[in-house]
């Protein structure tokens, strides 16, 4: 399995070839159900996982942009769930949020999802019901829109990378799930990086060929530091959007949801993917048999832009502020309850709140509030502030739009807000909906970090 696997990602590059943007899309079957995967080390036995066909990560969807995805989930789980296509500028009925959006699918149930893709980009798809169970056990998978004229490389390689909680033998600490130490900390932390499922794989590559390399973070709440040794590589797009050619020297941040595209020219026979804040783990390596090319290639031209509004600062901005509050070290005194969190209700003290599993607030509200936090004429300007009045970064998502970040010009859907500070970015409301906005740290997300705003 493991080298049918390997050798799939290696060829990846074939993929460019099929016609996946053919006018009327194949209806993919997405079946989220039990498997068995060697994740850990060497010596370790098999980990049982939930995966979309059982494995981990799910099929790589790949669409052309301004194309359709077409996906009929079949739940083969025991619990409810959804697909939430994370990233996509979508249709709000087929945003996935459990309960929001739409009711959560019922073990063996079907739901059919269709969109368009309307940006070009690297974008995953997961559950958005129990995510910190049901993405923890390995419920994700690639979502790629491809550019009219893409980039021109040898490869094009989707590095889905996690970070899971094993135990000594290999398989799924299932235990700790729902630890409140987790939840009113940093989430659940892991011990072994896996990248696309497997255990520090081997990518054989040859000297001087040009990757495009679209890595996507999984974990549940790791912010990861990975590092690429023996590459020259240029940061092309951040969270699929393009972003100003940068060349990456040394190590950068990649926070849970988070994405972020290379081309990467393989310039040392042992390339690899590195975790730095992890003593220097080898995620992957790239053994270079052979030579591709000898002359450098350069920096790569800029991606095209996608069709983003771009947020007018006129007076008819309207300035919004997102609180985050709670978490260990800073607990909650009192929150409200939202609205959407069943059997409490009402204003609870810390204690309480801890007793429900909450421990986080945004705007003095634990949970998904029974109204909007935000209710938004279409098209009007949002100036969207994030303060962290907390001791843990969060990584906050909102779905179906993208933020420009005021201090680095980045579009995100996905920004970083570091302990004890600010992060201001704008956007603009309009995709018509409801649409959640949340820590993409999935224990943050479930123990209050939660909310949702309404465009008309
Ligand atoms: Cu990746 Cu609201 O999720
Ligand atoms: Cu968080």
């Amino acid at each position: 399995m493991q080298v049918t696997r390997r050798a799939v990602l290696a060829g990846a590059g074939a993929l460019a070839v099929r016609p996946a943007w053919a006018a009327t899309p194949p209806r993919l079957e997405l079946e989220p159900r039990r498997g068995e995967v060697q994740l850990g080390p060497e010596g370790t036995g098999p980990a049982r996982i939930w995966g979309y066909g059982g494995a981990v990560p799910g099929p790589e969807i790949r669409v052309r942009q301004g194309g359709r995805v077409a996906a009929t989930l079949v739940n083969g789980i025991d619990q409810p769930t959804t697909v939430h296509w994370h990233g996509i500028r979508i249709d709000n009925a087929m945003d996935g949020a459990g309960h929001l959006t739409q009711m959560p699918v019922e073990p063996g149930a079907r739901f059919d999802y269709d969109f368009t893709v309307p940006d070009a980009g690297t974008y995953w798809y997961h559950p958005h019901f129990q995510s910190w169970e049901q993405v923890a056990r390995g419920l994700y998978g690639p979502l790629i829109v491809e550019e009219a004229e893409p980039p021109e490389v040898d490869r094009d390689l989707v590095l889905i990378l996690d970070d899971w909680r094993l135990t000594a033998e290999g398989g799924l600490d299932e235990e700790s799930f729902g630890s409140g130490h987790d939840w009113s900390h940093a989430g659940r932390l892991g011990n072994w990086p896996t990248v696309n499922g497997l255990p520090q794989p081997e990518i054989p590559v040859k000297m001087g060929e040009r990757l495009r390399l679209r890595l996507i973070s999984a974990a549940n709440a790791t912010v990861m530091v990975p590092r690429l040794d023996g590459m020259r590589a240029w940061r092309i797009a951040v969270d699929g959007q393009p972003a100003p050619v940068v060349e990456q020297a040394g190590e950068f941040l990649l926070a849970p949801g988070q994405r972020v595209d290379f081309i990467a020219d393989i310039v040392a026979e042992d390339a690899r993917l590195m975790l730095a804040g992890r003593e220097n783990f080898v995620m992957a390596t790239f053994p270079a048999e052979g030579e591709m090319r000898r002359e450098a290639l350069g920096m790569p031209a800029p991606l095209p832009p996608n069709p983003l509004a771009e947020p007018a600062d006129g007076p008819d901005a309207l300035a919004a502020e997102i609180v985050m509050e709670g978490g260990a070290m800073a607990w909650l005194a009192e929150a409200e309850v939202g609205g959407m969190v069943e059997g409490v209700s009402g204003t609870l003290d810390g204690r309480a709140l801890a007793g429900a599993g909450l421990f986080w607030a945004l705007n003095g509200v634990a949970g998904m509030p029974e109204a909007p936090f935000l209710d938004l004429e279409r098209g009007r300007t949002v100036k969207l502030s994030f303060e962290n009045r907390t001791r843990f970064p969060h990584v906050m998502h909102l779905h179906g739009h993208h933020v420009r970040e005021a201090e680095t010009g980045l579009w995100r859907d996905s920004v970083l807000v570091m302990p004890d500070s600010r992060l201001e970015t704008a956007f603009v409301a309009d995709n018509p909906g409801d649409w959640m906005l949340h820590c993409h740290m999935l224990e943050h997300q479930a123990g209050g970090m939660a909310t949702w705003f309404r465009v008309a």
